[in-house]
């Protein structure tokens, strides 16, 4: 069946932006959005630039936009996508530099992994692993180790397009994957690197990283995972650690979250940041968006009192 592909092409040598173009290929069920790529660039425009090497899921070049959302083109078939949005628009990576058509600058996502140290670090070689961590190091380690190093997540991901200093989901599934492996002797201090303004407590948890990995590695799930960590091993002063754990202890003292209280639990000790909210509280107050911070409990916060009592026994 013959078919039409818009493709978003640029080209840095005689193109100010990128602008789309179409071209119309025959193609079967079979067909992948990579083999579309392959065949335009062999039967009708040379030109065209793309990545790709395993063609089959492995090695994570071929990772471009389909209709959108972050996709290998590999894994990617042509039917699928015209089915389900009836067109089929390609272009590169959301929130990196492109170089050529698809060809995307990979430099911010290497960065932040190289941030993480993607190393075991270790003095005493592999013969000090012990051998009960081993066992359990598949399990804990919840599939972080998947990662093919696409760049979907970070591309998809909000923080990162807001504040690119953000480590981003990458690195940071990345990092978790050291913080349980016995053989690492640096996992406190790896935590306490991510403890900072770009680190665990950056994500806006939503979503996109998940969504968007082939390979399952959930990204936003190992952050949490991280976090929870970060608070069981003492690290909860920062303002993101303190903003869980100020609001699982107001619900459970008032019977709902009071959104004016929360502020200032979270900012206690942190005086500038304090004053820097105050226009903004006021307005909200006047505005009846926020309540009284230490009014009445809700009716019935006994009743959420004692189910965080049962939580905690
Ligand atoms: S969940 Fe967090 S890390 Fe994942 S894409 Fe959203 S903001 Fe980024
Ligand atoms: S975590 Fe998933 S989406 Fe992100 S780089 Fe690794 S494989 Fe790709
Ligand atoms: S070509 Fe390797 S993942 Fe698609």
């Amino acid at each position: 069946m013959r078919v039409k592909i818009t493709i978003q092409r640029f080209n840095p040598d005689k193109d100010v932006k990128s602008h789309p173009e179409d071209y119309f290929i025959e193609a079967g069920r079979e067909t992948t959005v990579l083999l579309a790529l392959l065949k335009i660039k062999s039967e009708i425009d040379g030109t065209l630039t793309f990545r790709s090497s395993c063609r089959a899921a492995i090695c994570g070049s071929c990772l471009i936009q389909i209709n959108g959302i972050q996709k290998l083109a590999c894994q990617t078939s042509v039917f699928e996508e015209l089915d389900h949005h009836g067109k089929l628009v390609i272009g590169p990576m959301a929130n990196m530099p492109v170089i050529k058509d698809m060809v995307i600058k990979m430099d911010p996502f290497w960065d932040k992994i190289k941030k993480v140290r993607p190393y075991v670090v270790s003095q005493k070689g592999s013969e000090a692993v012990p051998s009960e961590g081993l066992k359990t190091i598949q399990k804990d380690l919840h599939n972080a180790d998947a990662c093919i190093m696409c760049g979907a997540c970070l591309s998809a991901c909000n923080s990162f397009e807001a504040s690119p200093q953000f480590l981003g989901p990458a690195a940071l599934a990345k990092a978790y994957r050291f913080q349980v492996d016995p053989r690492d002797e640096s996992r406190a201090q790896r935590l306490d690197d991510l403890q900072g303004d770009d680190g665990i407590w950056d994500c806006v948890r939503c979503v996109y990283c998940v969504q968007v990995c082939p390979k399952d590695v959930a990204p936003m799930e190992q952050i949490i995972r991280l976090r929870r960590k970060s608070i069981e091993s003492g690290l909860g002063n920062s303002i993101g650690a303190r903003h869980i754990t100020q609001f699982v202890s107001i619900v459970g003292e008032n019977g709902h979250l009071n959104e004016s209280r929360l502020p200032l639990m979270m900012l206690l000790g942190n005086i500038s940041k304090l004053i820097q909210m105050i226009p903004l509280s006021v307005k909200m107050f006047f505005r009846g968006k926020a309540p009284m911070p230490f009014g009445d409990p809700q009716p019935g916060h006994k009743d959420v009192r004692s189910i965080f009592k049962g939580k905690n026994k």
